[in-house]
């Protein structure tokens, strides 16, 4: 399958990824029996994971999706700089981080920096894919689903400069050896 001007291959099919879902969403249940967290799924790429996930929760929990600023804020201490569309007080909850795929993972370290001063009683992080070089960054998700090499990936929410989030399945870039 092409998009632009890439080659792509199916990697993760969509029964895969359903199958994972049940088992994060498992996981959540147990572990958040007692509580009523505060779902934050990261806009854009989190949307269609976040929408299936939130569906195998059994506890009371609330969603507020956030995107991440385009700039660096100015507000003072209080408010996320780092994310935008957050209503809610974050203080005292259980949040939980929605996020689609991590990287290198600084994006999220930079988040998680910012709740540390907000007063919240728990974060974690779960994301649908981690990549190679996020296992060595100092931020861990709890919860993951899929633990892939370093290769570039689209669909089922995850984008290609836009492009490629319809799609049901998980492909793989079809890269030249040198350019990995
Ligand atoms: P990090 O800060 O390097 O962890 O970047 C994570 C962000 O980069 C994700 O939220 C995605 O928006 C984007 N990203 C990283 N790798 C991919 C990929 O393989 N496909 C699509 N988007 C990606």
């Amino acid at each position: 399958m092409k998009i632009k001007d890439l080659e792509f291959k199916k990697f993760i099919t969509a029964a895969k990824i359903n199958e994972k879902i049940k088992e994060l969403g498992a996981q959540l249940n147990e572990d958040y029996q007692q509580k009523k967290p505060l779902l934050l799924p990261i806009l854009n790429g989190s949307f269609i994971f976040a929408a299936d996930l939130i569906r195998e929760l059994k506890v009371d929990c609330r969603v507020s999706f956030v995107k991440h600023a385009s700039y660096q804020g100015t507000q003072s201490s209080g408010q996320l700089n780092t994310l935008i569309g957050l209503n809610e007080s974050l203080f005292n909850q259980d949040i939980i981080i929605i996020e689609d795929i991590m990287d290198t993972g600084l994006t999220l370290s930079k988040v998680i920096n910012e709740f540390g001063t907000l007063g919240v009683k728990s974060v974690e992080i779960v994301t649908l894919v981690r990549k190679a070089p996020a296992r060595a960054h100092a931020v861990q998700p709890k919860y993951i689903g899929f633990d892939i090499d370093d290769e570039f990936v689209l669909g089922y929410g995850l984008d290609y400069d836009g492009y490629g989030r319809n799609l049901k399945d998980i492909y793989k870039a079809l890269l030249p050896e040198t350019t990995k």
